[in-house]
């Protein structure tokens, strides 16, 4: 891996709800380094967007709370930093964030090239270091900044392939396709040129073909100007597909965490294993993994998994297990890895 970009340090989030406290995320930990592709993967509900939002600053208020831990991004712990700075300074600046449902994210009554100015007159890496740039929410945009600007989108969504982007500009959201509308969502998280994309989900809402156009030009635009990405997805096909490195997570708890090639030729978790193993196939179809992923107001004690582990012993339910090595920049949070001869933590 490359110089460390962000990294999440035993990261707690819970959740309050009627029927009790959820505990979403249970000290999690991630690292990204710089202009690296790293895959979040896990089922529904085991936490994926909880950890991307807690990185945006972003949890729901007031049913979700930081329980403890860091979110180090250069140096900087953004658990420290106020919802202000951090969307003044670094939400749609230093990192974007691509949505699953990008029509979602656009306002109907509004063209394409409307919201696409407004969000440069804020976050134009033209104004870099000079926090918003303008004397306020009801200031001007002056119009030399505006034309470089634009000039800047034009490029953009050359380079994300839409064609004739000045047509774009001038339609409303519902005028262009969903593949055309997750084109000019990488566009817009590649605008204010930041360091960290955070994709959540971001074709799953697609056709199959239209989903491998995105990938490969998210992954292809991201490492031309070393941007890093984080990737949700709950489909391994996906992560193999784009990602550089591979996170693991179940039922709020990181698993297992390895360089791509690591991770699906020696998946070292039993979690890990069953997941690959549970992928369809010629010889065995399709095959799930038996028993239900846990709630998270009681979850099991100790690993998480240990319910459905046929590997599990005594001391599973005890406490969770520290990370393990495996190999370099390769490690499991498990007592019993698969078949492994575990190297020193
Ligand atoms: N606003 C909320 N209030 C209460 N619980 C929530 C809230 N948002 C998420 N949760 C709970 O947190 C857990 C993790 O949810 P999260 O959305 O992070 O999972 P995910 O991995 O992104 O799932 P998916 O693949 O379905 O998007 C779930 O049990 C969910 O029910
Ligand atoms: S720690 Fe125990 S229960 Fe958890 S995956 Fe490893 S063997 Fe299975
Ligand atoms: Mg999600």
């Amino acid at each position: 891996m490359t110089d460390e970009l962000l990294t999440v340090r035993d990261l707690k989030v819970s959740f309050g709800a009627d029927s009790g406290v959820a505990q979403v995320l249970d000290n999690v930990n991630l690292t990204i380094g710089q202009g690296e592709i790293v895959g979040l993967v896990g089922e529904s509900g085991c936490g994926k967007t909880t950890l991307a939002r807690a990185i945006l600053g972003v949890l729901p208020a007031p049913a979700a709370r930081i329980e403890s831990g860091i979110v180090n991004f250069l140096g900087d712990d953004l658990l420290q930093r106020t919802s202000e700075d951090l969307s003044t300074n670094i939400r749609g600046r230093d990192i974007t964030f691509i949505p699953q449902d990008p029509y979602s994210s656009f306002n109907p009554v509004f063209t394409i090239g409307t919201q696409i100015m407004e969000l440069m007159k804020w976050k134009s890496p033209l104004l870099r270091g000079q926090g918003n740039g303008t004397g306020g929410f009801l200031s001007r945009y002056p119009r030399q900044r505006y034309d470089a600007d634009r000039k800047h989108v034009i490029e953009l969504l050359n380079t994300v392939q839409l064609p004739q982007p000045e047509q774009i500009l001038k339609k409303y959201p519902h005028e262009i396709s969903g593949g055309q509308r997750q084109r000019l969502m990488i566009a817009m998280a590649l605008l204010p040129d930041p360091k960290l994309i955070i994709a959540d989900e971001p074709t799953t809402a697609l056709d199959v073909t239209i989903q491998a156009q995105i990938l490969k030009l998210l992954r292809q635009l991201a490492s031309e100007r070393n941007v890093a990405v984080l990737f949700t997805t709950h489909d391994l096909g996906t992560a193999y597909e784009i990602c550089d490195s591979v996170t693991v997570m179940y039922a709020g708890q990181e698993m297992e965490s390895a360089p791509s090639s690591g991770f699906f030729n020696r998946p070292s978790h039993p979690y890990t294993k069953r997941l690959l193993d549970s992928l369809p196939s010629r010889e065995h179809g399709i095959e799930g993994i038996a028993g239900e992923i846990p709630g998270l107001i009681n979850p099991p004690k100790g690993c998480r998994f240990h319910p459905r582990c046929n590997a599990a012993t005594g001391i599973c339910s005890q406490g969770r297990p520290d990370p393990q090595g495996i190999d370099t920049h390769h490690w499991v949070r498990c007592y019993h890895p698969v078949g492994a001869k575990v190297a020193a933590p």
